[in-house]
């Protein structure tokens, strides 16, 4: 079987319905079919400005969504990257061969440097690449189900890999990135030139998978739709009606051209409040789940416990290997 390997950062209260059409659905779909590890990057999630005392919580959280979800954690490899030491030290080993032009030419460092400034732009968010690198070569993974905000730093991944393999001998898998080109990048309801994130200027843009769904109702029935009349899915004349149509689309099963002719002739208010309706069907129940895997910390933080041991077989293995292409003294 081949294995794929995916995580979304803990830095919300929740996660959102980017993360959940772009990425976590289809680790579900594949988990079935493929060797899946999946984990909760919360090495990642210091790189920017963030709550210590919120951290443990946010980790929860993203714990219980992805099992509400329909992440198996008796079938896939279920933890927390803190858990598992080997993830910061094959990042430091791979520092060690990746440019410093390399890295910046990142943009998601630019970006983020840009939107929280100077102060924000440490050692630990230029190196962000790299862990997530090392969360991936770690476990000579196959495929990365990702969004398309990722696609650059797989690139690297990849680079860094081969790299690795010529100088020091055959030691990773080089992996691919999966990004379902439909769903690869939900938008902003706000602002439809924009992704949808955690981060977004417009909290309106967005809906928490865990937030009341009567407040996704009024941000779907406020979302930004475009000139015109028509329910087209034209991403480039009408991006607002087609992120629309996307979201529909992935909730209900529905291909976008079906809903074209289910809506013929109608208005944007009649899509928008039937999709609403699709929201709240799809929100509650996986809000109640969510909420009731939470009631429990001691048996998610047992599944993760467990997780992070399955994992550390595998990464345990890696990082001795990659230690001994590059020549350490071992360890008695
Ligand atoms: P993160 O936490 O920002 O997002 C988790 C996943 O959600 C996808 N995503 C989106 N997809 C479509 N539309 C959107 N608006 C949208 N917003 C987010 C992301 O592409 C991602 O797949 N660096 C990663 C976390 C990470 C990781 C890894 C992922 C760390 N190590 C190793 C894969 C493999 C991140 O920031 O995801």
């Amino acid at each position: 079987k081949k294995r794929i390997l995916s995580g979304a950062k803990p830095t919300a209260d929740s996660l959102h319905l980017g993360n959940y059409i772009g990425a976590v659905r289809n680790w579900v779909d594949m988990q079935a079919e493929y060797d899946a590890v999946f984990f909760i990057p919360d090495l990642h999630a210091i790189t920017v400005d963030f709550e210590p005392s919120e951290l443990a919580k946010r980790t929860r959280v993203v714990a219980a969504q992805y099992i509400a979800a329909g992440i198996d954690p008796d079938k896939s490899i279920f933890f927390v990257q803190s858990h598992v030491p080997e993830h910061a030290q094959l990042a430091w080993a791979l520092n060690c061969i990746t440019g410093f032009g390399e890295a910046s030419r990142m943009t998601q460092f630019k970006d983020k440097t840009q939107k929280f400034g100077a102060d924000a732009a440490t050692l630990g968010l230029f190196a962000y690449p790299t862990l997530m690198a090392a969360d991936i070569l770690l476990y000579q993974t196959d495929l990365v189900p990702v969004g398309e905000d990722q696609r650059q730093h797989l690139e690297l991944t990849r680079n860094l890999a081969q790299r690795f393999n010529t100088r020091y001998g055959q030691t990773f898998t080089v992996p691919e990135a999966t990004i379902l080109k439909a769903t690869a990048k939900i938008y902003d309801l706000q602002n439809p030139a924009a992704k949808m994130s955690k981060t977004g200027e417009s909290p309106n843009g967005s809906i928490q998978l865990l937030e009341d769904p009567k407040i996704a109702v009024k941000r779907i029935k406020s979302a930004v739709t475009d000139a015109g009349t028509e329910i087209r899915f034209d991403p480039e004349g009408k991006p607002g009606v087609s992120n629309l149509l996307t979201i529909y689309s992935t909730l209900t099963g529905k291909t976008v051209a079906e809903l074209e002719t289910e809506y013929q002739g109608k208005m944007y208010g009649h899509l928008k409040v039937d999709l609403a309706e699709v929201m709240v069907d799809f929100l509650t129940p996986l809000r109640n789940r969510t909420n009731e895997l939470m009631a429990d910390p001691a048996e998610l933080d047992r599944l993760l416990a467990q997780g992070a041991e399955r994992a550390r077989e595998i990464a345990s293995v890696t990082l001795a290997r990659v230690y001994e292409r590059m020549g350490f003294l071992p360890s008695l």
